[in-house]
């Protein structure tokens, strides 16, 4: 297979354990987004696909061949991949042109050249060909950065953490340009990110790293999103409402309504996972429960909204707070009756009696099947 294949790879220093038995698998033209908290291990299993970390357990395979495993090393310059990391920095004392030229070492000099004039034309930044970096904004460093990696046409690309650097602004815009490009070059990705949105964005299918150093979930980012598999999972994307319950007559009780639960056993007892989203605000209506508003926060795009239960809804004193999310303005009326509901795609269900901790099994209300590796 073109691309890259990350076969059992385990890592620790000294006897901090990193990595767990990793694997993924990358085909050429496509992105995979390596989503976990800060400390997951991210950057090691980068590194060690790069090159920059020997490999103590499994094997590292690009285009077919063997470039890493516990007795084989291929050094970084012989692997055919390119690297972009958080500081993606540019030689500030050469010209645009000459940073990007610089892994075409070997190449007869008006080739290079051509290559990379090719490049910059691609993003737009032929005319700062003899500029200098210090003269470059931060997004078309950022650019740079990336074609002077694509340049040498590497068969894995490895970014890690690439638009943390950037402002909010300009990271939209350089996220959407890098996909373009990296779509139109066929390369295998491997990007690196902790921030969710940002995986959802960029990749065809997420890995989710969580703590224990294993890949707890992959699959595309609507199943990463929809239908996460982990309690960990699903709170990646950010607050989540929670409530206890026990599952009865396939459904479990929440104070906004059942939600069902048909593939846990009777009587078992769970958590249930609501995201902000999947709270349904009414006013003036006769269904939901009724909830007192207590504060409105726009963000932008949308609003969040925390509500209280009433001591009527039965929810236990530390789930009577619920955040709320919702995309037209909300200024209740302090008159209006609100009312709260679920919408049941948004809420996700775990057996609380077999959770080891954080990185526990967990199920959804409609487990998926994992996506083919
Ligand atoms: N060169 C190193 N020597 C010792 N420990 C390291 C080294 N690099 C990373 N670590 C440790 O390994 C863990 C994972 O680090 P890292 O791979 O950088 O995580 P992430 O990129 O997900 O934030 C952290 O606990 C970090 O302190
Ligand atoms: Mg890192």
């Amino acid at each position: 297979m073109k691309g890259l294949h990350i076969i059992g790879v385990s890592h620790a220093y000294g006897d901090n354990q990193v990595l767990d038995d990793a694997s993924l698998m990358i085909p050429a033209g496509e992105l995979v987004c390596l989503l976990g908290p800060s400390g997951s291990g991210k950057t090691t299993l980068l590194r060690l696909a790069a090159g920059l970390e020997r490999l103590h357990k499994g094997r590292i395979v690009i285009d077919d061949e063997v470039v890493a495993d516990p007795e084989m090393h291929v050094p970084p310059e012989h692997r055919g991949i390119g690297l972009m990391f958080q500081d993606y920095a540019l030689f500030p004392h050469l010209s645009i042109i000459d940073n990007v030229t610089f892994g075409l070492i070997g190449q007869p000099q008006d080739q290079a050249r051509r290559r990379a004039m090719d490049m910059l034309d691609q993003v737009g930044m032929a005319q700062h060909a003899t500029s200098h970096p210090h003269m470059l904004s931060g997004g078309q460093q950022q650019r740079i950065a990336l074609i002077r990696a694509l340049a040498p046409k590497p068969k894995v690309l490895l970014l890690d953490e690439p638009f943390s650097g950037l402002d909010t602004n300009m990271r939209g815009q350089i996220r959407e340009e890098t996909l373009t490009v990296l779509k139109s070059s066929g390369v295998a990705t491997l990007m690196v990110t902790h921030d969710p949105e940002e995986a959802m964005f960029m990749a065809d299918r997420i890995k989710i790293l969580g703590f224990g150093g294993s890949i707890l979930q992959s699959g595309r980012p609507h199943e990463i999103y929809y239908h996460p598999r982990h309690e960990f999972v699903a709170k990646l994307f950010g607050l989540m409402n929670r409530f206890e319950g026990v599952v009865e007559g396939g459904c479990v009780e929440t104070p906004l309504g059942k939600i069902p639960a048909k593939d846990l056993g009777e009587g078992r007892p769970v958590e249930v996972l609501i995201r902000p989203e999947g709270v349904m605000l009414e006013s003036d209506s006769d269904n939901g429960t009724p909830v007192e508003v207590i504060s409105t926060h726009l963000l932008g795009h949308d609003n969040i909204v925390r509500v209280r239960l009433s001591d009527e809804s039965g929810a236990k004193e530390e789930e009577k707070e619920l955040y709320v999310r919702i995309h037209h303005t909300f200024e209740p009326e302090l008159s209006k009756r609100i009312t709260a509901g679920v919408d049941p795609e948004y809420a996700f269900i775990f057996p609380t009696d077999d959770l080891g901790g954080m990185a526990g099994a967990g199920y959804t209300v409609s487990p998926q099947p994992e996506a083919a590796e």
